[in-house]
């Protein structure tokens, strides 16, 4: 049996996930990649830390170069994170030879082209399964069993903190900040949660996803953006009362030759299957020409999940597959001009008012509507505090421009307090 050395850069929750899969399903991997893989080094900012695990002595190093210098070390898997110094280690090991592995969506996302053009230079592989839902083995489906189609839709829960967050206070009527705090112990949310709250988290996600599915270099600037932090409880409340629930979708959908690249709160119906997928865990429906509707479930995050991913891409470079999946091998389009602006966007609108309780106000908001082509689909007054009333609204389809239109001029009404909020609505066939 021949025998293959790695290296590992970083040894957190995923490199111990990849760790402990190495030492209980090494049969299984040996026989799969044909080869005795062995994990000779292991870059970590502290030998001396207490880490649960049982390394031998001489794996651990803090010096880089100890790995990039080595000519035994065929595979890096890059598991630090973030843009730097992940990109240039990448970058390091492929300028050597060796093929690289990553679960770094962030770099991917943002430093993707370069790396996977570096990478065909230097003949070498670079593999990121892991990098968008975890677990799920979403770009190898993209890559290898629906090359046939023309992709028209992908609609995801690609960010397992906020799926959890919204879970939490949706189903157990928890606060947002408890919700976060749990979905930190556990392990799955971002060092700094403000990626996945405001959604940067799955912005990097869909521009992965689009570039594979579309053919296209997507600037992650290109991708509207909303995160769940003005979404409340009353939302979630007023949501059920029509029939929805809210999860938070990365949309990528072709329209007229255009595409919607979108990430934001949506409430979507609640016999949906996306609106059943609970806690942390994520789902991808792909709509391809030819396939139909696909749904793909699983565990977005997490030690095991994630290293079952980096594993798996270990295992088909050692096949020598030589798929160079490669966000530039698509054509290299401008993808800015196709993306769809968001005042275009069609949907139906969920808003929340507080207006004043005096006669005459709805019909001055419903005139607004109408002179700008909204037309409601459905309507809820609440009384829930003294004379202040709220007023629910849910739209027909309307283009999102007239929407804004409309709710500037809303604003300005003396019998309107605030839009307290504006959340799309997706029907999801
Ligand atoms: N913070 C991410 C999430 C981890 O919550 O989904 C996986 O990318």
């Amino acid at each position: 049996m021949n025998k293959i050395e790695i290296a590992l850069l970083g040894l957190g929750n995923v490199g111990k996930g990849v760790w402990h899969i190495f030492q209980n399903n090494k049969e299984e991997i040996t026989r799969r990649s044909g080869y005795d893989i062995e994990i000779t080094k292991i870059l970590v900012n502290d030998i001396s830390k207490e880490r649960g695990i049982d390394i031998p002595v001489g794996v651990l190093t803090t010096d880089i170069e100890e790995i990039l210098s080595n000519d035994n070390i065929k595979i890096v898997v890059e598991l630090l994170g973030g843009v730097h110094p992940a990109k240039d280690y990448m970058l390091s090991a492929i300028e050597n030879s060796k093929h690289v592995v990553t679960a770094n969506k962030q770099v991917i996302a943002l430093e993707g082209t370069e790396l996977l053009d570096a990478a065909r230079k230097n003949g070498v592989l670079l593999y990121y399964e892991g990098s968008v839902a975890g677990g799920i083995p979403i770009l190898k489906g993209i890559e290898e069993s629906l090359t046939a189609n023309k992709i028209q839709e992908i609609v995801g829960i690609v960010n397992g903190t906020t799926n959890y967050i919204l879970t939490k206070m949706s189903l157990e009527n928890m606060d947002f900040d408890v919700a976060l705090k749990q979905a930190q112990d556990k392990g799955f949310a971002e060092a700094d949660p403000t990626s996945d709250v405001e959604a940067y988290d799955a912005v990097y996600k869909l521009a992965i996803l689009t570039s594979l599915s579309f053919g296209i270099n997507v600037d992650v600037k290109d991708i509207y953006r909303e995160g769940i932090s003005n979404i409340s409880s009353l939302d979630i409340k007023y949501a059920k009362e029509f029939g929805y629930t809210i999860k938070l979708l990365a949309i990528a959908k072709e329209n007229n030759g255009s595409l919607e690249l979108r990430v934001h709160p949506t409430m979507i119906p609640i016999a949906h299957p996306l609106a059943n997928v609970n806690d942390s865990f994520n789902a991808i429906l792909i709509k391809g020409n030819a396939v139909g509707d696909l749904m793909f479930y699983g565990q977005g995050a997490g030690s095991l999940p994630t290293g079952s991913a980096v594993v798996s891409d270990i295992i088909s470079i050692l096949r020598n597959d030589m798929t160079l999946r490669s966000i530039s091998t698509v054509e290299n389009k401008a993808a800015s001009k196709l993306i769809l602006n968001q005042q275009a966007y069609k949907s139906q609108y969920y808003l929340r008012f507080s207006v004043k309780d005096m006669s005459g106000v709805l019909g001055e908001i419903s005139s607004i509507w109408g002179k700008n082509n909204v037309s409601i689909s459905s309507i809820i007054q609440k009384d829930e505090k003294q004379g202040i009333v709220t007023l629910i609204i849910v739209t027909h389809d309307a283009i999102e421009g007239d929407i804004n239109k409309s709710v500037a001029e809303i604003e300005h009404l003396d019998s309107v307090y605030n839009i307290d909020n504006l959340i799309r609505v997706e029907k999801l066939n």
